[in-house]
C-alpha cells in the first residue's frame, strides 16, 4: 500500500512509543469543501490494535453515517459494508484495514452533512467521533487562471489555463468553451501552444456539462508576429515557375513541434493524399499549377499561407507536335485534292468518250 509521508507520521504518531500497539482511531479531515454536481474523494484511514483483551482484533464491518450518535441505530447508512445494496453514489474505495476512503459521486444540495466513519470488529466498535463536515459550493467561485501575467500572448506562444475553486471538484468534470463554443478538451488545465488568430477568445470553465458553475471569461489576445505565420510552406525551387516535367519539393516547417503525419497538404483548398513535412512533386504538367498550402492538423487550423505553383509549358516539346502534326495535315490535304483531280479527270475522259459514243 502507497502511503504519502505525512499519512505515515500520522499513524506512526498514533503508534506511540516504538513497537506499542496502535491505538483505535480513525482520521478524516475536518472539514471538506465540493463544488455541488462533482464527485468528492474524502480521505480517511483508521487504526486499531492488534490485540484487544488478550485476544486478535479482526475487522468485520466497516459503516459511514451521518448520524451524530456515531453510527449507533437507528441511522442514515449512505454506507454499510454488512448491506449488499446502499446508497450507489456513495462508494467505499477503503479496506477493512487501515483505509476508509469514500467516494460520493455527482453531489447533490442534501449531501452536505457530517459524516461518520465506524469500523466493528470481532473484541469491540469504534467510531471517529468528529467527524468530517461536508460542505457545498454552487461553484460561485470557478475562476480561470493563466499561465501568462497578461492576457496577450505572440502568435506560435504557448498559454496554460487551469480552472480552479476553493472546493475540491473531480478534474475530469471540468469542461472548457472558447466564445460560448465545447472544446474537446476536459480537465482542470488547458494547455494551449503553437498560438494562432484562431485561439484568440474568451476562455471559460465549468464543471459541470450543462454550463453551470461556470467561471468569468478569461480574454486571450493574439499578438501578430512580425516574422510571419507559424507555419510556413518552403520549397527547393527559387522562384514560383517551374517548366513542365520538372520537379519541387514543399516543405512545411513550423518552430512549434508537431506530429510528422499530422501534416495535410492542399491545392487550392482541396486536401491532396499526400500527408508528412515534405512533398515531392515531379513530371510536373500543368495540372500542378495552383496555391499549395500546409496544416498542422486535419482541421485545417494552423495552416500556412498558400505557396503558389506555375508549370510553364515546354515550348520545345509543344513545337515539335505542332511542326509533325501540320506537315501530316499538308500531305493528307494534297493527297486528298490530288485524288479528286484524278477522279474528275477520269470522270471527264469518261464522259467524253460516252458522249463520242452516242
Ligand atoms: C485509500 O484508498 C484510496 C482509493 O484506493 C487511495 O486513493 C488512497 O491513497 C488510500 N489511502 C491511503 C492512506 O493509503
Ligand atoms: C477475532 O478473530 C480472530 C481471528 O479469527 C481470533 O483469533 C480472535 O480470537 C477473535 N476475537 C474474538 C474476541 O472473538
Ligand atoms: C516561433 O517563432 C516566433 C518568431 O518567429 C516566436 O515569437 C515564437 O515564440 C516561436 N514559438 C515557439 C513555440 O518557439
Ligand atoms: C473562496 O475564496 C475566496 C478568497 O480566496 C473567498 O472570498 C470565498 O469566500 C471562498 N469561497 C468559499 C465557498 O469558500
Ligand atoms: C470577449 O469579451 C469581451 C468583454 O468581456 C468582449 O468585448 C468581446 O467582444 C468578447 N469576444 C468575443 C470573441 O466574444
Ligand atoms: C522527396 O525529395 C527529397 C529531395 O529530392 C528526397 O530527399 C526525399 O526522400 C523525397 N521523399 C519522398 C517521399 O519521395
Ligand atoms: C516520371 O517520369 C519518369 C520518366 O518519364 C518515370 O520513370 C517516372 O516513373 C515518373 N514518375 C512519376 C512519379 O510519375
Ligand atoms: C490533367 O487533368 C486532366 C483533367 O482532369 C486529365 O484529363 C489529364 O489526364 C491530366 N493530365 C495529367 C498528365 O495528369
Ligand atoms: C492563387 O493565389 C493567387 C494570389 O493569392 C490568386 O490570384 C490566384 O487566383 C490563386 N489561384 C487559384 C487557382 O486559386
Ligand atoms: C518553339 O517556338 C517558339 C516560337 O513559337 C520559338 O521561339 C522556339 O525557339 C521554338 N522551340 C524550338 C525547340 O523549336
Amino acid at each position: 500500500m502507497k502511503m504519502n509521508p505525512w499519512t505515515l507520521s500520522v499513524l506512526l504518531l498514533l503508534a506511540g512509543p516504538l513497537g506499542a500497539d496502535p491505538d483505535w482511531h480513525v482520521e478524516y479531515p475536518e472539514s471538506f469543501c465540493v463544488v455541488e454536481g462533482s464527485t468528492a474523494t474524502i480521505p480517511c484511514s483508521f487504526t486499531h490494535p492488534a490485540v484487544h483483551k488478550g485476544t486478535d482484533v479482526v475487522v468485520e464491518r466497516v459503516i459511514w453515517c451521518t448520524n451524530p450518535k456515531f453510527c449507533k441505530k437507528p441511522v442514515y447508512y449512505v454506507y454499510d459494508s454488512s448491506k449488499v445494496r446502499g446508497d450507489s453514489r456513495f462508494l467505499y474505495l477503503g479496506d477493512l484495514v487501515r483505509n476508509c476512503t469514500l467516494k460520493i459521486i455527482k453531489t447533490v444540495k442534501k449531501d452536505a452533512a457530517t459524516y461518520h466513519f465506524r469500523f466493528e470488529s470481532n473484541a469491540t466498535g469504534y467510531a471517529g467521533r468528529k467527524g468530517v463536515r461536508v460542505t457545498l459550493s454552487n461553484g460561485e467561485d470557478v475562476k480561470v487562471r493563466s499561465s501568462v501575467t497578461d492576457n496577450v500572448v505572440k502568435e506560435g506562444g504557448q498559454v496554460t489555463l487551469t480552472c480552479t475553486s476553493n472546493c475540491s471538484f473531480h478534474q475530469m468534470d471540468v469542461h472548457w468553451y472558447r466564445n460560448g463554443h465545447a472544446l474537446s478538451e476536459k480537465g482542470s488545465a488547458l494547455h494551449l501552444s503553437c498560438l494562432t488568430n484562431d485561439d484568440a477568445g474568451n476562455y471559460t470553465c465549468s464543471l459541470d456539462s450543462s454550463g453551470q458553475k461556470t467561471s468569468a471569461p478569461w480574454s486571450l489576445v493574439m499578438l501578430e508576429d512580425e516574422d510571419g505565420e507559424v507555419v510556413k510552406v518552403r520549397s527547393s525551387v527559387t522562384d514560383n515557375v517551374v517548366k513542365e516535367g520538372g520537379q519541387v519539393t514543399l516543405t512545411c516547417t513550423s518552430n512549434c513541434s508537431f506530429h510528422q503525419m499530422d501534416v495535410h497538404w492542399y491545392r487550392n483548398g482541396h486536401a491532396l493524399s499526400e500527408t508528412g513535412p515534405a512533398l515531392n512533386l515531379s513530371n510536373l504538367t500543368n495540372n500542378n499549377t495552383g496555391n499549395y498550402t500546409c496544416s498542422l492538423d486535419s482541421s485545417g487550423q494552423k495552416t500556412s499561407a498558400p505557396w503558389s505553383l506555375v508549370v510553364l509549358e515546354d515550348e520545345g516539346k509543344h513545337n515539335v507536335t505542332v511542326a509533325g502534326k501540320e506537315k501530316f495535315d499538308w500531305f493528307l490535304t494534297v493527297s486528298v485534292l490530288l485524288a479528286v483531280f484524278l477522279l474528275l479527270l477520269a470522270g471527264l475522259v469518261f464522259a467524253k468518250r460516252c458522249l463520242r459514243s452516242v
